[in-house]
C-alpha cells in the first residue's frame, strides 16, 4: 500500500500526542502514521489501543537524543514530515529536576531538526510542525493576551526548555530553511491525561476521597482547552498553515484554580451522589509553587481568522465528559500509576 504522506508524530503515546495520532490514523487513511515514543511515565501504549492494528499506524520505541535511532527510522519509513510533541511537560517536575527536561526538550528538538534537515534534501514539500507552550511568554497580569508577538520571557525550567526549543526550531528555519510551522497552546485538559495535572489529580482525589492540593492562595489563573480542540488546530496548522509562522492556540476559557476544583467538587458530588458540599472539605491550601506563573490566557484570532478554527465545545461539556472518561476509566488510573505498567512495556519493546 502506498501512501501520500509518512508522518512521524513524536511523543504520541502521551496525552495530547494520543489524541492527535487517533485523529491522524483515523481521518486520514492515506497518510502512513509513525509514533515515535520513548515510553516515559507519562507515555502509555493503551491509550491508543483503538487504532493499534490499523494498517496506517505503526509504533517505534525510541528515544528523540537517540541520533542513530532517528537514523534509522527517517529511511526505513521514508519520513516526509514531522509533528513533534515529546517532551518533559510537568512544571513541578521541572523545578525537581531540570536537567531531563534540558536533555529531551531541547537536546532532543535539535537532534530531530537535524535528522529532518539531513533526511529531506529533494524538492518535495515537507512540514516539520513543532507542538509548543503559551508558557513560553510569562506571566500576565490582571489584563492582556498572550500574542504571537509578545517577547517569550520563560519563567520555570518546563518553560525555559520549551522557548530554547522553539528558538532552534526558528533558526532551523532562518538559517538552514527547514520548513517549520509553530503552535503555542494553552493548558489542554481531557481523557488520558496523567495525573499529575491539576484536572486529572483533583478528579481522581476526589473519588478516592484525598485531599485537594491547592498551591497558594488558588487564585491563579489558566486558560482551558479541550484537547481534541488542541488536535484539530494541529491538524488545522499541519494542513494550512503557513510556512515559518507561529500560531497561537487556546479557547479564551480563563479560571482560577479554585473556581475550577470547586466546579469539579460540585459535578462529582453529583456525579457519586453524594452529600452536595462534601468534595469541596477535601480542599487543602499547600505551599506555592515556587516562581508560580500568575496568569496565562491566549489570543487566538490569527488561527481563527487565517485558518477558521474554533473550539467545539463548552469547558463545562468537556469537564463533564472528561469527568465521565476518569469515572469509567479508573483502571487506567491505576495501570498508568502503577510500576508493573512500565514494567510490562519494558519486556514487550526491550531491544527493538
Ligand atoms: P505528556 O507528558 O503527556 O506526553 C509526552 C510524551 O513524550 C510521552 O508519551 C513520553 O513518553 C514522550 N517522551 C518523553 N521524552 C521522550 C524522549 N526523550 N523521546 C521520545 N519520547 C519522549 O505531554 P503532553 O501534555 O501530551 O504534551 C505534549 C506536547 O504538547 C509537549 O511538547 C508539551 O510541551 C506541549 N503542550 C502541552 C500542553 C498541555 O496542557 N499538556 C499545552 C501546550 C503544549
Ligand atoms: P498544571 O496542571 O501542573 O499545569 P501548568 O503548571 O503547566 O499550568 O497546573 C495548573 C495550575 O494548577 C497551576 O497554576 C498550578 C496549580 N496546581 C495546584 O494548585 N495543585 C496541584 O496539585 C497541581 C498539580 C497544580
Amino acid at each position: 500500500m502506498s501512501f501520500s504522506k509518512h508522518i512521524l508524530v513524536t511523543g504520541g503515546a502521551g496525552f495530547i500526542g494520543s489524541h492527535l495520532v487517533r485523529r491522524l490514523v483515523k481521518n486520514y487513511p492515506n497518510y502512513l502514521i509513525v509514533n515515535l515514543d520513548k515510553l516515559t511515565y507519562a507515555g502509555n501504549l493503551e491509550n491508543l489501543n483503538d487504532v493499534a492494528s490499523a494498517p496506517n499506524y505503526r509504533f517505534e520505541r525510541a528515544d528523540i537524543c537517540d541520533t542513530a535511532a532517528l537514523q534509522r527510522i527517517f529511511s526505513e519509513y521514508q519520513i516526509t514530515d514531522v509533528i513533534h510533541l515529546a517532551a518533559e511537560s510537568h512544571v513541578d517536575r521541572s523545578i525537581e529536576g531540570p536537567m531531563e527536561f534540558v536533555l529531551t526538550n531541547v537536546v532532543g528538538t535539535v537532534n530531530l531538526l537535524e535528522a529532518a534537515k539531513n533526511h529531506w534534501n529533494d524538492s518535495a514539500n515537507h512540514v516539520f510542525h513543532h507542538v509548543s507552550t503559551d508558557e513560553v511568554y510569562g506571566s500576565l497580569g490582571d489584563t492582556g493576551l498572550f500574542e504571537e508577538s509578545t517577547a517569550y520571557d520563560p519563567r520555570s525550567p518546563y518553560s525555559a526548555s520549551k522557548a530554547s526549543s522553539d528558538h532552534f526550531v526558528r533558526a532551523y528555519y532562518h538559517t538552514y530553511g527547514l520548513p517549520i510551522k509553530m503552535s503555542n497552546c494553552s493548558n489542554n485538559y481531557g481523557s488520558h491525561h496523567f495525573p499529575e495535572k491539576l484536572i486529572p489529580l483533583m478528579i481522581h482525589n476526589i473519588i478516592e476521597n484525598k485531599p485537594l492540593p491547592i498551591y497558594g492562595k488558588g487564585d491563579n489563573i489558566r486558560d482551558w482547552l479541550w484537547v481534541e480542540d488542541h488536535a484539530s488546530a494541529i491538524d488545522a496548522i499541519f494542513h494550512n498553515g503557513r510556512i515559518g509562522e507561529s500560531y497561537n492556540v487556546g479557547g479564551l476559557n480563563e479560571w482560577t484554580n479554585i473556581e475550577l476544583v470547586r466546579f469539579l467538587c460540585r459535578l462529582l458530588d453529583q456525579k457519586l451522589d453524594r452529600t452536595p458540599g462534601s468534595a469541596e472539605t477535601l480542599i487543602t491550601y499547600v505551599t506555592d509553587r515556587a516562581g508560580h506563573d500568575k496568569r496565562y490566557a491566549i489570543d487566538a484570532s490569527k488561527l481563527e481568522t487565517e485558518l477558521g478554527w474554533k473550539p467545539s465545545i463548552t469547558f463545562e461539556e468537556g469537564l463533564e465528559r472528561t469527568v465521565d472518561w476518569y469515572l469509567a476509566n479508573q483502571d487506567w488510573v491505576e495501570k498508568v500509576t502503577s510500576g508493573a505498567y512500565q514494567a510490562y512495556y519494558e519486556k514487550m519493546y526491550i531491544g527493538r
